[in-house]
């Protein structure tokens, strides 16, 4: 077989001959590792992420240089945080649904599988790219404000905030969404029945599923609050109150019963009915402001996507009420204007770079990011090259600003105005890459009785008093106070770039405000330092956004260059904490390569 190097940073074209034969079946890393290694004699002369194939017998070849390899599969792949669910959209893939279908069957069997995130009671994005028309959208199933909502809902008689009612009470409960985006993505942009989508994540609950190493430590890490919901408990322990342990069996029968009335009666199945009322019951025992009306009046919003350029590549992602979207465009846009790969990945000069354009956006993010069906976001003016140029001019090269000293930017005058990601494509080339949330891992901590499901917190993701720091930090403005019927500013942030036109990369994160910064860095390690999407995903991560004033990095950022960074002015924190988990797919020439983020555990890439 003959085989010739694409991308060579050298310029050389290098025509190799390699004696070896594969499948087109999934390459899970380890044989791939040695698929690789069997191609060894022909690495020295490769450089990047270079692709190497023949017209009769393709095969991708992957810098091996880099450390961190992909899983790669041919005709249809999911990268999600969690293994079981990931099979099932697979097996949806398999039996010839697209990748929509796939996303709403995964949807649905990670509310069985990771609770700690998988939802029917939270809300979130789907970022669609359809290859028919070649054109993306936006599902917006963001939870909404109920109408009793108020704007001093969180303060107390001494007007600041109660953080036990903002995080773990029924207050703190949006109407949740997340039902209704993904029967409204179904219907809209799938092609099988509810009964084919939902059959698996039924049979999950139902015949319940072997307990990991990766739930055992999520039920143990939230031990604490979830014992002190009846419910929760109930659900979530063994009778006794003791964790369920690694091999166990967990079903969930009340939870395959509330997937059953989705099943039969579409979106009343849960938003009207019987789980309504269980809900709504909920609602009133615990003091709560959702009621029987808010949930009929839930409504999906679809929504055009942010766009933007970086050098060649064109990038697609979540626009308001998700400020995702617009500070990744941001970001990119006053980064462009440096030579980023010259200062070398990772490198102080770089991440100095970096942290400067994430303190100028957070600032900007605190000002005038919003419900855009509330309060006008100027979306255009955010993304804009002009305003990027103005704002870069506030970047000293050589020294840190301090926060105190930076305000978001006036806009340009005569121009208008634990969370869980996953991501699909399918053998049409369809993609779709999907952030949805109870906001806190296991969310208010709170389940409704009867249903199996747990209440969202997302109302703790409006400004509960402007000015105040949020659940993660974030200062909100008048733009994200609350209002009844307006969704809470999020951070979640599913993304696309394309190159040439054609889908190239889909990726997203959890990590409440780190999420943008995350897929940031994700973005950039593939874009501009030619990093193949394994290696896109591993590389250490840093977070700064604007207040607090400091620079968080990940263990990985070398003590040389912390010091670097300090000696700029920079006030470096090395988190305990690892900074989001992104699940990821890159389309190349007809292959797929996935990865899932090792950062947290559990993660799974599933192809064919
Ligand atoms: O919408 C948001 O931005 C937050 N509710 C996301 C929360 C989150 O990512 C928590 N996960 N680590």
């Amino acid at each position: 077989m003959r085989c010739k190097a694409k991308r060579l940073k050298s310029g050389l074209t290098v025509t190799l001959t390699i004696p070896l034969t594969i499948t087109t079946e999934t390459i899970h890393v380890n044989t791939f590792r040695r698929l690789l290694l069997a191609l060894a004699s022909c690495s020295a002369l490769l450089a990047g992420p270079a692709l190497c194939r023949d017209a009769d017998n393709p095969i991708p070849i992957i810098n091996f240089q880099q450390r961190f390899l992909p899983v790669v599969a041919r005709h249809g792949m999911i990268a999600s945080p969690e293994r079981l669910a990931a099979e099932v959209g697979t097996q949806i893939l398999q039996n010839g649904g697209n990748a929509v279908d796939a996303a709403v069957a995964t949807g649905f069997a990670l509310g069985v599988s990771y609770p700690r995130a998988g939802n029917l009671g939270g809300g979130g994005f789907m970022l669609i790219h359809l290859a028919e028309g070649d054109r993306q959208t936006l599902i917006d199933y963001r939870e909404t404000a109920p109408a009793a909502a108020r704007p001093d809902l969180f303060l107390d008689k001494k007007g600041e905030i109660d953080r036990s009612l903002e995080f773990f009470s029924h207050q703190s409960t949006g109407v949740p969404g997340t039902v209704a985006g993904l029967l409204y993505a179904l219907e809209k942009y799938g092609s099988m029945t509810r009964e084919q989508v939902m059959a698996p994540a039924i049979a999950l609950a139902e015949r319940g599923l072997t307990v990991s190493f990766a739930l055992n430590f999520e039920f143990n890490s939230r031990a604490e609050q979830l014992r002190k919901n009846p419910e929760a408990l109930r659900l979530y322990f063994k009778p006794g109150g003791a964790p369920y342990e690694v091999g166990d069996i967990w079903r969930q029968p009340d939870l395959a019963w509330t997937l059953r009335q989705i099943q039969k009666k579409g979106r009343d199945g849960f938003y009207t009915g019987e789980v309504a009322r269980r809900i709504t019951a909920e609602m009133e025992a615990g003091d709560g402001l959702v009621t029987a009306q808010d949930l009929a009046d839930y409504r999906v919003v679809e929504r055009q996507p942010v766009r933007g350029r970086f050098r060649g590549f064109e990038i697609v992602s979540t626009p308001p009420p998700s400020s995702g979207g617009v500070h990744i465009v941001q970001m990119l846009n006053i980064l462009e204007g440096y030579d980023l790969a010259a200062m070398g990945h990772n490198s102080a000069a770089y991440l100095h770079h970096l942290a400067e354009s994430m303190k100028l956006a957070y600032a900007d993010r605190s000002r005038y990011l919003g419900d855009p069906d509330f309060t006008e976001v100027p979306v255009s003016q955010l993304t804009g090259k002009a305003y990027a140029a103005r704002q870069r001019q506030l970047i000293n090269p050589d020294r840190a600003t301090p926060s105190a000293d930076i305000y978001p930017g006036k806009m340009l005058p005569g121009e208008s105005s634990d969370t869980t990601h996953y991501s699909v494509v399918d053998r049409h080339g369809n993609v779709v890459s999907n952030t949805y949330t109870l906001n806190f891992s296991f969310g208010s901590h709170i389940a409704v009785p009867g249903t199996g499901m747990l209440l969202n917190n997302e109302m703790a993701d409006f400004a509960a008093k402007p000015g105040q720091p949020n659940a993660f930090g974030l200062i909100g403005g008048e733009a994200n106070k609350i209002e009844p019927g307006k969704r809470p500013l999020s951070s979640m942030s599913p993304t696309m770039v394309f190159r040439d036109g054609k889908p190239w990369l889909a990726t997203g994160s959890p990590g409440g405000s780190q999420i943008i910064t995350t897929v940031l860095q994700t973005l950039l390690n593939a874009m501009e330092f030619d990093m193949n999407i394994a290696a896109a995903t591993a590389g250490a991560r840093v977070h700064h956004q604007w207040m607090p004033d400091k620079l968080l990095v990940e263990r990985g950022i070398s003590p040389d260059t912390i010091k670097l960074l300090e000696n700029m002015g920079q006030q470096v924190e090395i988190g305990n904490r690892t900074l989001g988990r992104t699940q990821s797919i890159m389309l190349d020439d007809g292959w797929l390569l996935g990865a899932t983020d090792t950062r947290r555990p559990g993660g799974w890439v599933a192809g064919y």
